[in-house]
């Protein structure tokens, strides 16, 4: 594959792919043209060809696309052969949400530990999964392989956290306090905001709503 830079809307679009891909396999369908995937993810043949293209294409002429091959080689662009370990930290509704979720495992991330500062918390299990002692974080992160920690908790807490983390060793943060996050160098940010996604709906909606220009 070349090295060459591949464009974040097509990055973007990857786990689509890969989860109508997952779709697909587990209807046991083996091959799919680029026409019958598009009508499938409502994007246009030619958006899938040039997004794939960037990877060295993976289809044949008049075969179209093998699903599990696609599958698994778009897998492994996201980097999603191989496991990742998670930390949550902030135990509350979030926190907890995530932590019950067993469908992050299909994908390999896996929920190590639940850090929380809440007493009352301490302690308890969350799918066999136990809530420690903040205290208890740096010691953790020193003891165990941790590849990414879930940002969980207020957001007048999480740039300080956030900074502890990086300082320990953690490279990724899947940060979902109101707050974005920024690290230059070698620690990678996602910022994770719903309310993004529901004012964008909101846009649409009520631009359904507006009378159009004459
Ligand atoms: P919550 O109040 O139920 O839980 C927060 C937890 O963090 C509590 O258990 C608290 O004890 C713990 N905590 C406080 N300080 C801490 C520290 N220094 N170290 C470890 N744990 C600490 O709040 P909820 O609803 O779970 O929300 C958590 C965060 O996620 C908030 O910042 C909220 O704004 C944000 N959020 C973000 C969403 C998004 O789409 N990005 C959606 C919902 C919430």
């Amino acid at each position: 594959m070349q090295n060459k830079k591949i464009s974040k809307a097509v990055i973007n679009r990857l786990p689509r792919y890969y989860r109508y891909l997952g779709d697909l396999l587990e209807k046991d369908v083996v091959r799919i043209s680029s026409k019958e995937l598009s009508e499938k993810m409502n994007v246009t043949a030619s958006q899938i060809r040039q997004d794939l293209n960037n990877f060295g294409g993976f289809g044949q002429q008049g075969y179209g696309y093998n699903v599990e091959y696609l599958h698994t080689e778009i897998g492994k662009i996201l980097g999603l052969d191989r496991k990742y370990n998670i930390i949550i930290i902030g135990a509350g509704n979030l926190g907890q949400a995530l932590a019950n979720y067993s469908d992050f495992e299909r994908r390999g991330f896996y929920i190590k530990a639940i850090f929380d500062v809440n007493p009352r918390l301490i302690g308890l299990s969350i799918r066999g999964i136990e809530i420690r002692s903040i205290d208890e974080l740096e010691d953790f992160i020193k003891h165990n392989q941790v590849d990414i920690a879930a940002l969980t908790l207020p957001k007048s807490k999480a740039a300080q956290l956030a900074s502890d983390l990086t300082k320990w060793g953690i490279k990724g943060l899947w940060n979902f306090a109101p707050t974005d996050i920024h690290f230059p160098q070698d620690v990678i940010v996602e910022n994770v905001h719903l309310a993004d996604s529901l004012m964008k709906l909101s846009y649409k909606l009520s631009e359904k709503d507006r009378p159009a220009d004459n």
